[in-house]
């Protein structure tokens, strides 16, 4: 695979209006014209270069958007306040009352409220399928579909979605593949697999250090010009804008990403391997014993690793509670919801980040009760990590 969005991070080069080595940051809402007749090219969508009012772009915005742009190998994005500020928008833009959409059923629980209880209010109706069967995926396909959504890496259960195939049935259908990549920046690149879309929630290992929200959509240049159309698009419309001061945050966590990415994925594979030789059930990709393992290897960039999420179930709701706050307690991480951080970051999710899918259908889809949820942090002594979670898991008995 020769696709390497490091190196396209890497490469860009910014200058600052006064020459500083970082951009300057842009600080108005609103942007003067010289002449009457270019602010009216500007609205028609006629003017490039020219700046409108920041809720439609910003300098700073810009920048940001154009460096996710390269990571992910599309010809431009657009940043959001939130993550669910770049999902809802796509889904609207995409769709008209009357379409449909095919969805893996293990995606972030506030995705998939918005897709069974608020898109059906505007006409927009989804399948849930299981994403890593092919042929249940295409079986729900209409004449109505627009779009096939998943995730990379899903959120909780870590199943792989493999993007290959996915495009393939997207292209035979007319769909678009919409793919929310946020727990495997760097390591997965879906455009280069054959998406259409890429989605993130910044807030996770992008920026990476748990300070704010946002989000972002890589895509072609007609999606995004439509997303931000001041007559009709969603973005635009529904206002989910992040504010430049706050991008240039992001964009300067960004160039570090790579380097926090393998030392996540180096930690998170460590614990995994020690965990699941004690008999655990643990899931990490980067398990030989995960179901999509090979997969996850033949669509990976290899250096940045199998990301720093993983999963333990400890057999019951009571035992990960006590577990967490043990682990809070001896300063392991935060029992806390959310992903990316230097601190390893836990949270059981059938009752917190997917509480949102019922009980019976958290349970067909294997997400139990004493599910743990990991986002394992930058610790640079990773083996007194894990002694320190061993002996927590020992004095509860679940070693
Ligand atoms: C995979 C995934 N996508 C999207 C989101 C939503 O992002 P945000 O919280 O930034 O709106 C989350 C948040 O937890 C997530 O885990």
């Amino acid at each position: 695979m020769t696709f390497k969005p490091a190196n396209n991070i890497q490469d860009l080069q910014y200058f600052g209006e006064f020459g500083g080595v970082n951009p300057s940051i842009s600080d108005s809402s609103t942007y003067t014209f010289l002449s009457a007749k270019t602010m009216f090219d500007t609205f028609e969508g006629n003017a490039d270069g020219c700046y409108l009012y920041s809720r439609h772009s910003s300098p700073s915005n810009l920048y940001l958007g154009e460096a996710l742009a390269a990571m992910e190998g599309t010809e431009t994005a657009t940043v959001t306040a939130s993550g669910m500020g770049a999902i809802t928008p796509v889904v609207l833009q995409l769709c008209d009352s009357g379409d449909h959409v095919v969805s893996s059923r293990t995606i972030y629980g506030g995705t998939y409220a918005f897709l069974k209880n608020f898109a059906p209010r505007l006409g927009i109706n989804t399948t849930f399928v299981d994403i890593t069967k092919l042929a249940s995926v295409e079986a729900a396909i209409t004449p109505k579909t627009k779009i096939l959504y998943c995730e990379s890496i899903s959120n909780p259960l870590l199943e792989v979605a493999d993007i290959t195939g996915l495009a393939l049935l997207a292209k035979k259908h007319n769909l678009k593949l919409v793919v929310d990549n946020t727990f495997s920046p760097l390591s997965i690149s879906p455009v280069n697999l054959g998406a259409d879309i890429v989605i993130h929630s910044l807030t996770k290992f992008i920026n990476g250090s748990s300070d704010t929200v946002g989000g972002v959509v890589c895509g072609s240049q007609q999606l995004i010009d439509d997303l931000r159309n001041v007559n009709s698009g969603a973005a635009m419309l529904l206002g989910s804008t992040m504010d430049s001061l706050r991008s240039a945050s992001v964009l300067k966590n960004l160039r570090t990403l790579h380097i926090r990415m393998m030392q996540h994925s180096y930690n998170a594979s460590y614990l995994a391997e020690k965990f699941e030789n004690y008999g655990l059930k643990t899931v990490y990709p980067g398990l030989a014993s995960h179901p999509s393992h090979e997969l996850f290897k033949s669509m990976m960039n290899e250096k940045y690793g199998f990301g720093g999420m993983m999963t333990i179930d400890v057999g019951s709701l009571d035992k990960a509670n006590a577990l967490m706050e043990l682990m809070q307690e001896r300063n392991l991480g935060y029992l806390a919801v959310s992903l990316g951080f230097y601190k390893t970051l836990f949270s059981a999710p059938g009752s917190s980040t997917s509480s949102e899918i019922p009980e019976d259908e958290q349970e067909a889809m294997g997400l139990s009760d004493g599910l743990i949820r990991f986002s394992i942090g930058l610790d640079a002594d990773i083996e007194r990590t894990y002694k320190t979670m061993k002996a927590c898991m020992e004095k509860l008995n679940i070693l």
